[in-house]
């Protein structure tokens, strides 16, 4: 198999700034290390691993040398925070009661959570299944839309990621994915831009025109039944309009094409709102979620959806064996009371003025950075080699990812060269104030040595 054919930080995790980094770390790290990698299969993105950890707390990572990162990474899963204690008292309370539902039965936290999350979304969005992870509920509702619409195609953003079995890269656009997978496998699925921008555009609808494109392949193409997307993507954080959201909505109504949302690692207070596709004032057929779904404690993912798409009884939609998880329904249950008895989404609304206003002053000083985008506690700041070409500056994000790590914070890279924040909900302005600081210094440090 071919090796180091991409490059970026992430993708293959074999930059000369990662063989600098493991220089730092004690024996006892590296062993371990060592040990993971003889142990666990290979993959992209997830080996070799930078660092072992042993505890986690709020927004913090601890390794086993007690250093702390600061996690503004996550993989999404840290809405209220790791080891959030109302959600770990709740759930020990479950673990002493029913710790599994087998299918034919069912039981009350999972009734509860799933009541629960169905009176958070518009009323005619009535129905949820559960699965165990985000990629089983993209599953799950690709399953539903062929049954409803009896057409088996979809549309989906080109580089777009939507989980990573077979299915899930079908319809999503990331070539890395598709390495090796055959071409099979794409057949039914048409990959179309995603609205881009170099500014926040979430307000000024100057990417509406990206709705032609779907619709011009609407009226093409009789067989498509979904349109799959993030709401907002998460990864480099882009930020579709209004407008352009109304015009799809109005385009899948038009031609019977089910709008399925993905919003598996951006809802639950992410982005100040509940879920994102409220800042649209759209209604989706479907919404997927996950990740954050069980408190990043207990893996459990879901569908949402309309009543009158409850027609599937003779057919398994998601088959899983925790389907009606008791402990991963007692996590979620747990986590959006804790959302809502702590008023995270106005906290969520209030630290997004704040750190627009820390990362415009960042901007001002730093001329690698090129655009920064954002909602509530998702920021991408885009480092370029020039801001009139936007010329990706790769090594660069790389060397202040790596110095921030180094001063314990942690965060990710998408497309080579947008650092991703994505800090808990939870964290407090020291604590941003804290982050910030070691990203300036990191900014400082390699503006500097250029
Ligand atoms: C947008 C999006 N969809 C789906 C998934 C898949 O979720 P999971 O890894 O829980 O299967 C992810 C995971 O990163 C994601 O970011």
């Amino acid at each position: 198999m071919e090796e180091n054919s991409l490059l970026t930080e992430g993708d293959v995790n074999f930059s000369a700034a990662r063989k600098v980094w493991y220089q730092d770390l004690d024996p006892a790290t590296m062993n371990l290390l060592d040990d993971d990698a003889t142990v666990f299969m290979h993959q992209s993105l997830s080996t070799p691993c930078l660092d072992v950890i042993e505890s986690c707390e709020g927004i913090y990572i601890t390794d086993m040398k007690g250093k702390k990162y600061m996690d503004f990474h996550g993989n999404s899963v840290h809405q209220v925070g790791y080891r959030n204690p109302y959600v770990v008292e709740r759930l020990k309370e479950q673990m002493d009661l029913l710790t599994f539902s087998p299918r034919r039965f069912t039981n009350r936290i999972a009734i509860d959570f799933a009541s629960k999350l169905i009176s958070l979304f518009p009323p005619n969005l009535d129905r949820v299944l559960f699965a165990p992870g985000g990629t089983s509920s993209i599953g799950m509702a690709l399953k539903l839309a062929r049954v409803v619409t009896g057409k088996h195609k979809v549309v989906s953003f080109k580089d777009s990621f939507h989980g990573a079995s077979l299915d899930a890269i079908a319809i999503g656009g990331e070539e890395q994915f598709k390495k090796y997978m055959g071409p099979a496998i794409e057949a039914d699925t048409i990959n179309i831009a995603q609205p881009v921008t170099y500014r926040n555009v979430f307000e000024d609808g100057t990417d509406i025109h990206y709705a032609d494109e779907l619709e011009n392949i609407l009226k093409q193409d009789n067989q498509i039944g979904a349109f799959m997307a993030e709401t907002i993507r998460n990864t480099d954080v882009q930020i579709p309009s209004k407008d352009y959201w109304n015009s799809v909505r109005k385009i899948c109504n038009e031609y019977q094409v089910l709008l399925i949302l993905d919003e598996i690692p951006i809802a639950f207070g992410r982005t100040g709102k509940m879920f994102a596709f409220e800042h649209y004032d759209i209604e989706p057929d479907i919404v997927c979620l996950g990740k954050g779904l069980g408190a990043g404690i207990i893996p459990i993912a879901a569908i949402v959806t309309k009543d009158k798409y409850n027609i599937a009884r003779d057919i398994s939609l998601g088959h899983y064996t925790h389907e009606k998880s008791p402990l991963g329904s007692a996590a979620g249950l747990a986590m959006i009371q804790y959302i809502e008895q702590h008023q995270l989404l106005a906290k969520v609304v209030q630290d997004e003025k704040y750190v627009r206003e820390k990362l415009l002053i960042l901007k001002e000083q730093f001329d690698l950075i090129g655009d920064i985008r954002g909602i509530g506690l998702l920021w991408g700041i885009e480092i370029v080699k020039d801001r009139s070409t936007k010329e990706k500056a790769i090594e660069e994000a790389e060397l202040i990812m790596y110095d921030c790590l180094k001063n314990g914070l942690s965060f990710k890279i998408s497309q080579g060269n947008v650092i991703q924040l994505c800090p808990p909900l939870t964290i407090t302005r020291k604590e941003l104030d804290q982050a910030f600081e070691i990203l300036t210094k990191a900014f400082l440090k390699i503006s500097f040595s250029l």
